[in-house]
C-alpha cells in the first residue's frame, strides 16, 4: 500500500481510534485526508504521527484548539521532518511545565487532605475561615490557584 493511501478504517484500527474519532479530527481542522477518483477519503502516513500527537496532547490536558493551532503549524506539502515535529513539541514545553508544576502542587496539598477531612484550622492547607475565598471568586480558589488555562 502506497504511503498517501491509507483508508479510514486502517488508519483508525492503527491508531486504536473509532472512524467517527478520525471525522471529528477531520472536522476539527487536526488532520487531513483527500480524495481518491471513487470520492474515497485517504490518508497520508504521517497522519498516523498527528493522531498520536493528538492523543498524547489531550492526555496532557491541552485543548483542541490548542492542538489544532500546533498541528497548523506542520507544512502541509510534504511529510513533516523530526525538525518539524521537535519545533511542534519545544512550543508545548512551557505549558507543560506550567501543568507539572501545578499539578505538583495540587497533589502536595491533597495529599495531606485525601482522606483526612478535618479542615483543621492550624493545619489544614485548604482551610478557609469564614469563605473568606468567596471574594476571590466562585469554585475551588485554593486547588485552582496556579491552574492551566
Ligand atoms: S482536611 Fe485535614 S489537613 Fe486538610
Amino acid at each position: 500500500m502506497e504511503d498517501s493511501n491509507w483508508t479510514v478504517g486502517r488508519v483508525a484500527r492503527r491508531c486504536g481510534v473509532k472512524v467517527s474519532t478520525l471525522h471529528f479530527y477531520e472536522k476539527k481542522g487536526l488532520i487531513r485526508s483527500w480524495r481518491n477518483a471513487g470520492n474515497q477519503r485517504r490518508y497520508k502516513a504521517d497522519v498516523l504521527r498527528r493522531i498520536s500527537v493528538i492523543k498524547a496532547a489531550q492526555k496532557m490536558g491541552i485543548s483542541l484548539e490548542e492542538i489544532r493551532r500546533a498541528l497548523a503549524t506542520l507544512p502541509d506539502n510534504r511529510t513533516p521532518t523530526a525538525g518539524d515535529w521537535a519545533a511542534l513539541s519545544a512550543n508545548w514545553r512551557d505549558d507543560l511545565d506550567a501543568r507539572i508544576a501545578y499539578l505538583e502542587r495540587l497533589r502536595d496539598l491533597l495529599t495531606g487532605c485525601i482522606g483526612c477531612g478535618c479542615l483543621s484550622m492550624k493545619n489544614c492547607p485548604i482551610y478557609n475561615e469564614n469563605d473568606k475565598l468567596a471574594r476571590e471568586g466562585d469554585g475551588p480558589v485554593i486547588l485552582e490557584r496556579g491552574a492551566p488555562r
